[in-house]
Order: structure tokens, then sequence, then C-alpha cells
């Protein structure tokens, strides 16, 4: 989750940009960079990881006078966090910071390589600043040569440039990632979100895609595919915290509307055509594999259970699943044919990161899906992969609980491929289901203001039973620990065939049920059993493609030929339910009682 920041003007740069990518920093990133020219001078840092990084390294410089300056916080997709790899990408006399992914950049690489030159990076942000510089070489006009690079462009990008070619100007271009300009008498600033600017420039205006143009002399000229076009500035909102979450009530209820998003970055450059590829696995991570066993905690581990029935059913390995706490203390038998899994979004849990250090001890190989690079889990796996969900700040997960079971779905196609136990139609089967995933995550004005009216109904009562069976009884675990830990309610996720095993005593009007009845798995098994419970009077919140006559409330979802389609879209009905009954009570959402977001004790 990348954030821009730019400025140009007489203030001190070094500043404004650090100052600005500070307030990006609640997005996520793992290394940061500045360039600015002044008096035709081109200064440039970089650094990995903190922020604090950069302004060590920058902290004898300092801008003066008039100048143009652009910054970068980078959240890794083409490349590993190094320095080389982030942002702002040089040429010979231009830098370029960007955010999105250029689709075309390896076609465009390959010409330029053609032409002689040279990449320092492995991102697809460097082809923007050589191509324009080739442009350059040949029209010597900058405001020409940036329009024919934008041209070239195909995919989602938001770009800042400047050159030493034309030095009191900064060249920009949106189409698809955000971002905004901010005006203050003549200064401008550029940034991805409101918050970098919010308190320096006064008025905003918020670039629609296929803009692009240019600032200079503290004009700016804009331009889309019609030609040059006016624009109407918006005066600037001044409360950063309202900002950080983009209108949104809470960070969780932002972060559920990102899910669609996110989900985009956790696939790319992993779901290719026709494979699932993973270019931070060695080859031979599973030689001699023939076992797996995955060990996490609270919502991780809930999709540590989902992803044990997909390795289990379609890469035909056996996958053990354990809660990282009883795992330590239960003296396990340690195979070293097992592949052994961490799941974590804070890379921090300790119970994690002990049963990791216990299976490193036993010789076992170890994998971990982990949301942040360098956390102590990933240091100590053998190979990890991120989950790139930008930094969650809710306490209660659910950006990060989609991607890590989004990225147990590649691993297990990627696993089934490696030991050649899928056909290939069945591969294309769910490669094509997952590029559908998104959309399956969108969260709609009608969908939401339908669970906000029915949450009324469900403040009260003795208690609530989430149930689903398969892949559908750990989202019912999810769904029940959302609920619980932001609403306060005692809420049970069951596996809905084991109800009359004895939770059916509890049955009764007060007793509410949260059914999971996929239309693309089981559904005669789920409804046969809801009917059970509804014979008791038990209350019915059906959610399901298929009408249910007997529900008392009923979700009607859309996608029902795919588990895993049908997985990701009720799995947004659950955190909105569990949101709008939190919000209904009066509680914080974002830090319930007694929670902490990163549980660092045992
Ligand atoms: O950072 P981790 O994924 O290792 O955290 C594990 C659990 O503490 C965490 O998932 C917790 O259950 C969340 N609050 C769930 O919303």
């Amino acid at each position: 989750m990348c954030g821009i920041v730019g400025y140009i003007g007489q203030k001190e740069k070094k500043e404004i940009l650090l100052d600005g990518l500070q307030e990006l920093e609640y997005r996520g990133y793992d290394s940061a960079g500045i360039a600015v020219i002044e008096n035709k001078h081109l200064k440039n840092f970089k650094a990995v990881g903190r922020l604090q990084n950069l302004r060590d390294k920058t902290d004898s410089y300092t801008s003066s006078g008039f100048g143009v300056s652009i910054g970068h916080t980078r959240w890794a997709t083409h490349g590993k966090p190094t320095e080389l790899n982030a942002h702002p990408h040089r040429g010979e006399y231009s830098f370029v910071v960007h955010n999105g992914i250029i689709e075309n950049y390896q076609e465009l690489k390959t010409e330029l390589q053609k032409e002689g030159v040279k990449f320092l990076s492995q991102t697809d942000t460097e082809t923007i600043v050589h191509l324009f510089e080739k442009n350059y070489n040949a029209t010597s006009n900058a405001w020409e040569s940036f329009s024919k690079t934008i041209e070239k462009l195909e995919g989602a990008y938001a770009t800042l440039l400047i050159t030493e070619a034309e030095a009191e100007t900064i060249f920009f271009a949106k189409n698809g990632s955000p971002m905004l300009i901010g005006f203050n008498g003549d200064d401008v600033y550029f940034a991805s979100s409101d918050t970098p600017i919010i308190g320096k420039a006064t008025e905003v205006y918020y670039l629609e895609d296929g803009e692009y143009g240019y600032t200079k002399d503290g004009k700016v000229m804009l331009f889309n595919a019609d030609g040059e076009k006016s624009f109407t500035k918006q005066t600037l909102a001044t409360d950063k915290a309202m900002a950080q979450k983009d209108g949104y009530r809470f960070f969780m209820e932002k972060e559920i509307y990102e899910q669609t998003q996110v989900m985009n970055d956790t696939m790319m450059g992993r779901v290719l055509e026709s494979k699932i590829d993973f270019e931070e696995l060695d080859a031979n991570l599973l030689e001699n594999i023939s076992n797996i066993k995955i060990c996490a905690c609270g919502t991780s581990y809930h999709s540590a259970l989902t992803g044990s029935y997909l390795l289990e059913r379609i890469a035909k390995i056996p996958c053990q699943v354990e809660i990282a706490s009883e795992f330590r203390y239960k003296e396990p038998l340690l195979r070293d044919d097992t592949l052994f899994i961490t799941i974590s979004q804070s890379g921090e849990t300790a119970d994690t990161l002990e049963a990791l250090k216990m299976a490193n001890r036993a010789g076992l190989k170890s994998l971990s899906i982990c949301n942040v690079d360098n956390s102590s889990i990933v240091r100590e796996s053998d190979a990890a992969i991120l989950t790139r969900a930008g930094i969650e700040k809710g306490v209660a997960s659910t950006k990060a609980f989609a991607t890590q079971t989004m990225v147990l779905w590649m691993l297990t196609l990627y696993v089934a491929q490696v030991k050649k136990t899928i056909t290939p139609e069945l591969l294309k089967e769910e490669l094509d289901a997952m590029r559908h995933t998104p959309k399956a995550l969108l969260v709609t004005d009608k969908l939401h203001t339908k669970l906000n009216r029915l949450s009324k109904r469900y403040l009260h009562g003795h208690g609530f039973f989430f149930i689903g069976r398969d892949l559908f009884f750990p989202l019912a675990l999810e769904g029940a620990l959302k609920l619980k830990e932001i609403s306060y309610l005692h809420a049970e996720g069951y596996p809905s065939g084991e109800m009359k095993h004895g939770p059916i005593a509890l049955a009764d009007s007060e007793l509410f049920t949260v059914a999971l009845m996929p239309k693309s798995l089981h559904y005669e098994k789920i409804k046969s059993n809801v009917e059970e419970l509804s014979a008791r009077d038990a209350t019915i919140l059906a959610i399901s493609p298929e009408p249910f006559e007997l529900a008392d409330d009923f979700i009607q979802t859309i996608y029902g030929t795919h588990p895993m389609l049908e997985f990701f879209e009720m799995m947004v009905v659950t955190q909105i339910l569990a949101l709008e009954i939190s919000i209904r009570l009066g509680n914080d959402v974002d830090m319930p009682r007694n929670l902490a977001k990163s549980v660092t004790v045992e």
C-alpha cells in the first residue's frame, strides 16, 4: 500500500516530504525515499525499513529556496524490499514515484533494454522514467515527452516525475490509483490521500482517472483524453483522524471495504494466466515433503483451518492444524517430511513464534504466511509469503483474514502444481474463480443498509451460534469470533452437523443462529441441520444464494458457483453484521475492551 507526496515551492522540502510520508505510514510500507531538485541540482535519499532510517540518512541535509520534490513509501510488489527497488527511481537526469502497477512494463522494459537502457531495479516503475528520458532525448520538450510516456502506460498508476531538464515543474498523472493536488497560495502539494497535506494546503482537487498534467509557477495545467480541462478546487478537511479513515466511522469498517482492493495486491504477480507463481519460494521447498502442519492463533487459526480443507481436497496432501498455544505443550511428534507453516498477521504473536522455534529446533522446513515483513516470525522462518493486506488497525482482524485465506488457496494450487496432483482443467477452474474474488468482496450499499437495519433485532438474546459445514465451519468460527470481540455478546462457531449432538438443547427463540448455507457445497445437508433448529424455535438468520423459507431473516448472496467465492462473500456479510451490532451497542469497534492487536505474551 504505497504512498506518494510531492511539493513545489519555496518552503523547506525535506520536512514536508518526511512529515507527509509519516502521515501515510498507517498504510504500511517497507522502504521509503525522497528526491529534491533545487538550483537544478538533484538530491536523492532512500532507506529500507522504518521512516526513521530515512530521517537518519537525511539528517544533515536541508533544502533551501525554490525547488521541486517528491517522496514515496513502498510496499513491495514487483521485486524485494531493497534500497534499489525503493522509489524514487532514477534515469540519467529525472526521478519518478509511482503507486499501482504498470501491466505492460515487461514489454516496455524489453524494448528499452534493446535500445541499451540499463535498469537498476526489478520494479515496473523504473520503466516510466526511462521512457520519459528516451522521449526527451528525441524532442527536448519535457511536457510532450511526459504526455507521450503516459499514453504508453497500461494499468493502474498515480505518478509524479521531476527532471533536471525542466527543474521548475512537477509532472503528474493518475489512472486507477488515488492522487490529489493541494493548494495554498503559490505552493502546490501532491499526495495519495488527504492526511499528508492537512494543515499545509487549504484547498484540494481530487484527480480523476485519465487526468494528467504539470504544475509550474503556482499554476496547475490539467489534461485528459479530450485535451486541456478546467477544474474546481474544494476546501480541504482539517480533521486528520477522520481523513485517515477515509470517511468511514471506524478503521475496521474501512478495512472491510478495502478487502476488494487489497486482494488484487495479494494476487499480483502470483496468479498468472495458467499457474500460481511465488517468486519468494525456492523450488526445493517442497522436496521430500509429504505432510503439512499449520500453527496459528485466533483469526489466523481460522484461516489455517480453511487452508487445511483446501490442501487436502485439492493438493491431496495431509494437513493438520494446531492452535499454537496448545501445540507448545503437547510434546508433539514432529517428522522431517512435514512442512511447518505458521500464520500470523503481526508476525509477533508469542505463542506462534514459540511453536515455530520448536519446529525449527526439530529440523523441520518452515514457511510463514504473514502481513509484516521482517517481523520475528518472518525472520525465524525458512521462507515467507507476505499477505500484502497493508496495515490493519482495527483490533478485530478482517482484511488480514481474507488475504491469509487467499494465500492458502494460492498455496494449495502451488503445492498441487508441484506435486502434480491437479488436472489442468481443475487448475484453470480454480484460477478463473480466484480472479473473481475481488468482486465477491465488494460491499454494496444495499447489503450494508440491510445489515444495518437487521442488526437492531440482534442486540439481546442468550447467544449466537454461527453454523456451517466443511470450509464454512472455519468461517462460522471466524464469524462468531468477530461478533464476540466487538459486541461482547456470546457467540459460538459450530459445525452444523454437530448441533444435534448437544448444543441443540439450547434452541429457543432467544438463540440466534447465523446459518452459512452455500449453494456449491453440501447445501441439502446444511439445510436439514438448519431445519432441525428452526423446528425448535431458534431464530434463524440465513445467508445463502438459495431462498430459504424458514429463515426469520435472510441475506441473499450472489455467487453460488464456487465455494471460495461464496466463502468470501459470506465472510463480508458476517463482518458487517458484527460491525453494525457493535456500533448499535455503542462499543469502541477499533479498540475492544481487554484486547490487543498483537499478543506478544504467552
Ligand atoms: O497477529 P496474529 O495473526 O498472529 O494474531 C493472532 C490473534 O491474536 C488474532 O488473530 C486475534 O484473534 C484477532 N484479534 C482476531 O480478530
